[in-house]
């Protein structure tokens, strides 16, 4: 057994939130915390591996001996995560990536005039799926943030994203998921499925990046 077990493995996470800017003071954004994929990367590093860790606003720091590269919007995300995927042998995209932005983000503050107003959303580029169609493709591992029929859900997004691991959380049950300190997962590949049980979010993280490992490198055989 080698505790430095990713030595030689550059790993890409992206983690925490994105804003989505709707004028200078307001933004669209969601309840991730950063605490799921800031405890991958610090698995990671502890296993040996180089790590950079392409982060939305957080309130927490980053683990040290990473590469951080803070970034705000879904756009700015993807052009990152594009440039840094492809010198990595694994993608782990934990982060939770608006998937609409503002049409025409206003240049001053939007006043309080009419009863109702209309915001126009456009779609973001889906940013693992772009990574997964690059010619040489890290080992590509999604999660799936799901309130209902997880497996199926989790399982198509494994299949139209072109993934070789999706990790599933049940965001519906208290006390796991989005800004908790403690999660449980699903791992799905094409062929199998295995539950990492609720602990908190840094022993999770432990057992899913032993488990991507065991992936990867029967990937490689
Ligand atoms: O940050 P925490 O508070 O610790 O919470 C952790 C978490 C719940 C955010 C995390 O475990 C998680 O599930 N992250 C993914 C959330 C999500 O956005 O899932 P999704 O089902 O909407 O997206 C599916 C996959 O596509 C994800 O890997 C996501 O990163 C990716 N995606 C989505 C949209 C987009 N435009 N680009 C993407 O890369």
């Amino acid at each position: 057994f080698c505790d430095k077990y990713l030595q030689g493995q550059h790993w890409v996470i992206t983690a925490g939130p994105t804003r989505e800017a709707i004028d200078p003071v307001r933004y669209i954004s969601n309840h991730s915390s950063g605490k799921m994929g800031y405890a991958i990367a610090h698995a990671a590093i502890r296993a040996g591996a180089k790590v950079t860790l392409i982060s939305g606003p957080v309130n927490i720091s980053a683990p040290v001996g990473c590469q951080l590269i803070s970034v705000i919007s879904a756009e700015d995300m993807h052009q990152q995560a594009l440039k840094f995927a492809p010198e990595s042998t694994t993608f782990i995209a934990c982060a939770a990536v608006a998937d609409y932005r503002v049409a025409n983000i206003a240049s001053q503050k939007i006043k309080k005039t009419n009863d109702a107003m209309h915001l126009e959303l456009v779609k973001n580029h889906d940013i693992v799926a772009d990574v997964a169609c690059l010619p040489n493709k890290p080992f590509m591992v999604g999660f799936a943030a799901e309130t209902q029929n997880i497996e199926a859900y989790a399982r198509g997004k494994l299949v139209r994203k072109n993934l070789d691991l999706i990790a599933a959380n049940d965001v519906a049950k208290s006390g796991q998921g989005f800004n908790s300190d403690d999660n449980a997962l699903m791992l799905y590949s094409a062929i199998d499925k295995t539950e990492i049980p609720l602990a908190n979010k840094q022993i999770v993280a432990q057992k899913l990046v032993s488990l991507i490992n065991q992936h990867y490198l029967a990937k490689q055989i």
